[in-house]
């Protein structure tokens, strides 16, 4: 295998990599059409989808068509509300592949519930059309694209609902947001989210922290870590997922309401997106040695949280690869923590084991 040579890296690292981006606080961010309207904010956007589907009047029984390439956190709003997740592989260019999403519709199936990987814009067009035959709901799952645009617009403003996770865009402890776009479904239904006070939010987290804490004690000696799913420190990944989620509990923290709320938009609009330029650049010379893009180009108006390269060569080396990256100082990373059912079934979620292993993922 030919390594991208240990100076070169060493430059790209220093030219490309490493910066400090500056926040820019000041104007307010309020004003937004991303932060206003219907909009509703929690701790996190798995907290955010759980209401959301409330919102929508999903309930027990009823089914979500989600993608299996998808983190499994998102799994625990699901387990709450007694929700069925029906998984489904995506093409292997991380599009939706309509024909097998239509054959695993049945009658109790409510809503398609697609991902702006990475914070780039899905295609729109055809989800929305798809929804509209087959009467689902769009579920525009926007935890990765916060200041994202598409065509003008911003991601997580385009699914009939949007879930947004601010934190991880900004150095905040917590924040997301719900937003319902679609205005006739928004007057249709009135759905009250029901306060949370910050000293039931506490009494609730340490509740379920605690059942979760018990619950989980038998997982916690199994060994994995962010970048394998077969080893190092303490597995509690898998059990995060078990119900109860304490996180579903969470108020927003109000310091950080108060940070998103104070952002401004332009300046780290403007540094993001000259982060994405410098980091692309080091992106363009990964792809002589054995990378390959997955998105040929970053639209204008894209923030991505972090661009994936496709590692051209066997699986087993890439951790070696990883590590050699993370010597030079260069963050890499494998995506995601991929939900147990798909990792159990990797002959029927094929694609989305193989993108587990096959991307290496560059953070912006
Ligand atoms: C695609 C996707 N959706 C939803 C979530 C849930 O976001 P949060 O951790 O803010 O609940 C995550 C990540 O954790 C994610 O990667």
């Amino acid at each position: 295998m030919e390594y991208v040579p240990p100076n070169l890296l060493k430059n790209l690292q220093r030219k490309h990599l490493f910066h400090s981006g500056e926040l820019g606080f000041t104007q307010s961010i309020g004003n937004s059409d991303l932060l206003s309207g219907n909009v509703y904010w929690f701790a996190y956007a798995r907290q955010a989808l759980l209401h959301g589907m409330r919102f929508l009047k999903i309930k027990k029984g009823d089914k979500v068509l989600v993608p299996a390439y998808i983190c499994n956190v998102i799994e625990s709003p699901f387990k709450e509300m007694g929700v069925e997740i029906e998984y489904f592989d995506s093409n292997w260019d991380l599009t939706p592949d309509f024909n097998l999403i239509e054959s695993k519709i049945t009658k109790n199936t409510k809503a398609l519930l697609w991902v702006n990987y990475f914070g780039f814009p899905a295609p729109f067009k055809q989800i929305k059309e798809f929804c509209d035959k087959h009467n689902l709901f769009f579920i525009e799952d926007n935890a990765h694209g916060f200041l994202s645009k598409y065509q003008g617009k911003w991601l997580g403003t385009i699914g009939d609902i949007s879930i947004t996770s601010i934190r991880k865009s900004l150095p905040i402890v917590n924040g997301a947001i719900l937003r319902i776009n679609n205005k006739a479904i928004f007057q249709k239904h009135s759905y009250q989210l029901e306060k949370l006070h910050h000293a039931d939010s506490l009494i609730k987290y340490v509740r379920n922290y605690l059942l979760w804490y018990f619950k989980s004690k038998g997982m916690i000696n199994k060994r994995s870590d962010r970048n394998s799913q077969d080893h190092v420190v303490y597995d509690f990944g898998n059990s995060l997922v078990q119900f109860p989620d304490p996180i579903l509990d969470i108020r927003i923290n109000s310091i950080t309401l108060i940070i998103i709320k104070s952002l401004n938009y332009e300046i780290f609009y403007l540094n993001r997106r000259r982060s994405v330029e410098r980091v692309n650049k080091f992106i363009k010379i990964l792809e002589k040695y054995s990378f390959s893009s997955l998105f040929n180009n970053i639209p204008k108006g894209t923030i991505p949280l972090q661009i994936p390269l496709i590692w051209q060569e066997e699986e087993k080396r890439m951790k070696e690869v990883l590590r050699y990256f993370n010597r030079y100082g260069v963050e890499a990373f494998y995506w995601p923590d991929l939900p147990d059912c798909v990792v159990r079934n990797n002959q029927k979620y094929q694609i989305a084991n193989r993108l587990r292993n096959k991307l290496l993922h560059f953070p912006i």
